[in-house]
């Protein structure tokens, strides 16, 4: 996969931006929405929920399971990601057991895909739905949220561009940290041709992390302070808030389910607080301080937030700035969606201090392969 643009269609929540309206009747907005996930199912490398969702749109149409279980959401924005919600709540189904001839479809439950017949799952699926109403339509009830690991691929990438090969300890705060899972992005290895950072031996490996000029690896990474914030936070460390992470990748992605994994294991035994709070109300409480490079981060959270709170997210970075000194350095990293006409680039910035802020790198939605971006100037990496 490479780090290509991606069409602006509705994928995970927080990728490509939601652009789908409501239709004029109700059902036909829902299935308008569960095809246009399908399609982007289809895109983001998922076979199994591409051929899925489009058996879905069929069910809702003729009346099925799938409309008694999306009774009630058919005007739900298409930012609610109600086939999200559906398809998560089956695959909690089938990672807790309770639907075994689903699982056998599932890789994710031991189960195999089958390319030549995608939608062989269809009538397991649609059983799993009507016999577990009640479970499915709770779960439609819920966000769905994700933390992806492989983000921090850039997130590094942009605190090692902010080193310059400098051994300093990192502050570190995070905004939308989800799970807080890429606080721990210090105990991560990287790897790409050429380019290899991080401890050997951690359970969260990236690989292919890189196409092209990999980063400069510096010192290993000190984080002296890691905090996040989220107004829903995920505790990764109880059974339920694994189940949620594991529940909302999707059953044919084994590599994020990979990371995911390694990164829950390092979330048992490794601190990584996570505020209930929003992002503008946290970064009212931070501060530079001496002796160490005081990082802001956030990754695919900035959409979420309601327009006057970014302001007042972008006051606190800009006070930051201007806090900044040699001995008590500041910078800003974000790996976000940005519209580049019709399409969604995930690019990596950095500011560091009071500087111009650069477009260090572009990535797939999960970080995952990334590209370095040249400087204005600069000859194509
Ligand atoms: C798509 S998730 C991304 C999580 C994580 N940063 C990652 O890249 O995996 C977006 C996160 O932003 C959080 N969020 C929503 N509104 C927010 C706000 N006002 N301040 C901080 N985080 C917020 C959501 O709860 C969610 O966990």
């Amino acid at each position: 996969m490479s780090p290509a643009p991606t069409a602006a269609a509705p994928g995970e929540p927080g990728d490509p931006l939601p652009s789908a309206r409501p239709a004029a009747s109700p059902l036909v907005h829902t299935v308008t929405l569960v095809e246009q996930q399908a399609k982007a199912c289809a895109e983001l490398g998922s076979p199994l929920y591409a051929a899925l969702l489009d058996q879905v749109a069929l069910d809702l149409a003729a009346g099925g399971p799938c409309a008694a279980a999306l009774a009630g959401h058919e005007a739900d924005p298409a930012g609610a990601a109600v086939a999200l919600r559906l398809l998560g709540g089956v695959h909690a189904l089938v990672l807790t057991g309770r639907v075994p001839e689903l699982a056998l479809h599932y890789p994710s439950a031991g189960g195999r895909f089958d390319p030549a017949r995608p939608a062989a799952a269809w009538p397991a699926f649609r059983a799993a739905v009507a016999d577990n109403l009640p479970w499915v339509r709770d779960w439609l009830t819920r966000p769905p949220q994700t933390n992806e690991v492989g983000r921090a691929n850039l997130l590094v990438a942009g605190l090692l561009h902010v080193l310059a090969g400098r051994a300093r300890p990192v502050r570190l705060f995070e905004l939308g940290s989800s799970a807080g899972l890429n606080l721990l992005a210090d105990h991560f290895r990287c790897e790409a041709p050429g380019f290899a950072y991080g401890p050997a031996g951690s359970p969260v490996v990236l690989t292919d992390a890189w196409q092209g000029t990999p980063p400069t690896a510096a010192p290993p990474l000190e984080f002296a302070e890691r905090r996040g914030c989220d107004p829903a936070p995920i505790d990764p460390r109880s059974a339920e808030g694994a189940l949620a992470l594991r529940a909302y990748l999707w059953p044919d992605q084994p590599a994020r389910a990979a990371r995911l994994e390694g990164a829950l294991r390092l979330a048992a035994r490794i601190p990584a607080p996570v505020e209930a709070e929003g992002a503008a109300d946290f970064l009212r409480g931070v501060r530079v301080a001496d002796g160490a490079l005081t990082v802001v981060w956030h990754s695919v959270m900035r959409q979420y937030v309601p327009a006057a709170e970014w302001a007042a997210v972008e006051a606190e970075l800009e006070r930051l700035a201007e806090q900044s000194t040699a001995a008590a350095p500041f910078a800003h990293l974000a790996f976000e969606p940005r519209r580049d006409g019709g399409m969604v680039r995930f690019v990596l910035t950095v500011r560091a201090g009071r500087e111009p802020e650069r477009v260090l790198a572009e990535a797939a939605p999960h970080g995952l392969p990334a590209r370095l971006l040249p400087a204005a100037g600069e000859p194509g990496r």
